[in-house]
C-alpha cells in the first residue's frame, strides 16, 4: 500500500515508525514530517490547512491509506472534503469527519454529547459575550478552584484553572473579548475535578472499537508538576493505577456509551478517540475528548502494539474493525521529551543537535521538532525529541529512556528529570 501520514510531530514519527514495519507498507510518505520521519519515509512539503493541496497530493501519489495525525485538519473538515471527491472513492482514511471532530473542536458540543449519553464528566455552564456579568455571578457562587475553558481549539492554551476569583473573572473577560478569536467567543465554566489524570485511546469504525494501551502524560514544564502547561513533557504506558477493574469501568461507563453516541448521532467516524480522563476516587470521568492520538502518548503506545498496525488502520477505515484481533506487548514504555530553552514560551530554533549513536533496540529516539539539513540535525520546534525507553518494568524503561537522553545535547536543551518516578513502587 501507498500510505500517507499528515503531521510533523513526535506522534507522526511514532506512527510512521510502526507503520513502516508492516509488510503491507510499500511506500510511506509523511507531510510535512520532520528529521526523524525523513529517515524512514519520504517527507513532502504540504500545508495542512490547504484541503485542495492535500487532495491533489493524494491523487498524484495514488495514496491507498491516509492517516491524519493532528486535530486541525480534522476539525477543518478535510475528511469530508476528500470523501466528496469521486476520484478518491477507494481511498482509506483514518480520521473522523468534521461533525465527529467537533468532539474536540467544541468543548460545548462535547459536553452536550456527554450529558445526552450519560457519560460521567464535570458539571458545566456555557457563557457568551452577552453573558459576561452572568458569568461573573456564576463564578462568585462556585467553590474554587475555578475552571474556564475556551469552547474552540486554542492550541492547548484554552484552559485556565485558578483559585483566585478575581483572576477567574479577569480571565473570563479576556477570553470572551476574543483572546483566542472565535475559539473563545463561548466559554465553559466547569466544576473542578480533583484526581489523577490518564489518557485512554481507542480506534473505532463508528461501531466496533479496539482499546489501545493507556498512558499517563506529564503536562507541566517543571519537575513535580510545576510551572506552565506544555504539549507534554513525557509519558508512560501502562499506567499502574489503571488496573483491570478500573479499566473495565472506563470501558463500560465511558467507551461503550461514547461509541454508542457516535453511532446514534450518525457521525462518520473512522479514527482514534482519545479520552482525557481523571480518576476521582475510584471513578473515571471525562475531562476532554480528542479525535486523534496524543503526543507524546503515541511515543509510548506504538511500541506496545505487537500486531501489525496497518491491517488495524485499514479495518478502521473500512468499517471492519469487529473482524480484527490485536495483540499488545507486556512491556513498559516511558518517553522523555527534550525541549528548546524557553519552551513553552518563546524559544530559538536552528540549534545543532549532537546525538551519539546508541545501538539498543530498547531506546527509540522519536523526533518532534527537528530538521535535517546539510549541516546535520537542527532543532525546529519547542518540543524537539521524545526518547522512548522500553523495559520489563517501569524503572527499566526509565533507565533506558534517560540513557538515551544523556547521549543527546544542544545549546539550551531542557527536559524533566522526574518523568514516571511518581509511579515507581
Ligand atoms: P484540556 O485542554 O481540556 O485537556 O485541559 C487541560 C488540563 O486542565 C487538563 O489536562 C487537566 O489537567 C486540567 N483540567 C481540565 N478540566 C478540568 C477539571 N474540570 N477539573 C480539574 N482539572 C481540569
Ligand atoms: N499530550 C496531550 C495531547 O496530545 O493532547
Amino acid at each position: 500500500m501507498k500510505i500517507l501520514i499528515l503531521g510533523s510531530g513526535g506522534r507522526e514519527h511514532a506512527l510512521a515508525w510502526k507503520i513502516s514495519q508492516s509488510d503491507l507498507c510499500e511506500v510511506l510518505f509523511v507531510a510535512p514530517g520532520n528529521g526523524g520521519t525523513a529517515e524512514i519515509a519520504t517527507n513532502l512539503s504540504l500545508q495542512l490547512n490547504d484541503k485542495s493541496e492535500i487532495l491533489d497530493t493524494v491523487v498524484r501519489l495514488g495514496i491507498d491509506l491516509l492517516v491524519i495525525g493532528p486535530e486541525d485538519p480534522l476539525v477543518n473538515g478535510v475528511v469530508d472534503f476528500l470523501k466528496k471527491e469521486p476520484k478518491l472513492k477507494d481511498l482509506l482514511i483514518v480520521g473522523p469527519s468534521a461533525r465527529g471532530a467537533l468532539l474536540e473542536g467544541s468543548k460545548d458540543f462535547a459536553k452536550q454529547f456527554m450529558l445526552k449519553y450519560g457519560i460521567p464528566t464535570a458539571a458545566a455552564e456555557i457563557f457568551t459575550k452577552a453573558d459576561l456579568e452572568a458569568g461573573k455571578l456564576f463564578l462568585a457562587g462556585l467553590t474554587p478552584p475555578y475552571v474556564l475553558k475556551a469552547d474552540g481549539l486554542a492550541g492547548g492554551k484554552g484552559v485556565i484553572i485558578t483559585k483566585d476569583l478575581q483572576e477567574a473573572e479577569e480571565s473570563l473577560e479576556k477570553l470572551l473579548a476574543g483572546q483566542f478569536g472565535a475559539a473563545s467567543e463561548n466559554v465553559l465554566i466547569e466544576e473542578f475535578l480533583d484526581g489523577i489524570e490518564l489518557s485512554v485511546f481507542v480506534l473505532t469504525d463508528g461501531e466496533a472499537y479496539v482499546i489501545l494501551p493507556e498512558a499517563k502524560d506529564y503536562k507541566r514544564i517543571g519537575e513535580a508538576d510545576t510551572g506552565p502547561n506544555t504539549g507534554g513533557m513525557g509519558a508512560v504506558s501502562p499506567v499502574s493505577f489503571a488496573d483491570a477493574h478500573f479499566m473495565k469501568k472506563v470501558e463500560d461507563k465511558i467507551i461503550v456509551p461514547t461509541i454508542k453516541g457516535i453511532k446514534s448521532e450518525g457521525f462518520d467516524y473512522h479514527g482514534f478517540v482519545f479520552f482525557g480522563l481523571i480518576k476521582v476516587g475510584e471513578e473515571p470521568m471525562v475531562i476532554e475528548y480528542n479525535v486523534r492520538m496524543g503526543d507524546p502518548e503515541t511515543e509510548v503506545v506504538m511500541p506496545r502494539i505487537k500486531s501489525d498496525i496497518v491491517p488495524l488502520l485499514v479495518a478502521t477505515a473500512r468499517g471492519e474493525l469487529s473482524d480484527v484481533t490485536v495483540t499488545f506487548e507486556k512491556n513498559v514504555a516511558a518517553t522523555v521529551v527534550l525541549v528548546s530553552a524557553g519552551y513553552p514560551g518563546s524559544y530559538e530554533t536552528g540549534e545543532k543537535i549532537k546525538m551519539a549513536f546508541i545501538k539498543d533496540e530498547n531506546i527509540i529516539p522519536f523526533h518532534a521538532g527537528t530538521v535535517q539539513d546539510d549541516y546535520g540535525l537542527l532543532t525546529q520546534g519547542g518540543r524537539v525529541l521524545a526518547i522512548t525507553g522500553l523495559g520489563n518494568h517501569l524503572m527499566e524503561a526509565l533507565v533506558k529512556s534517560y540513557k538515551g537522553v544523556e547521549s543527546i545535547n544542544w545549546k539550551g536543551m531542557n527536559y524533566r528529570k522526574d518523568i514516571g518516578f511518581d509511579l515507581v513502587h
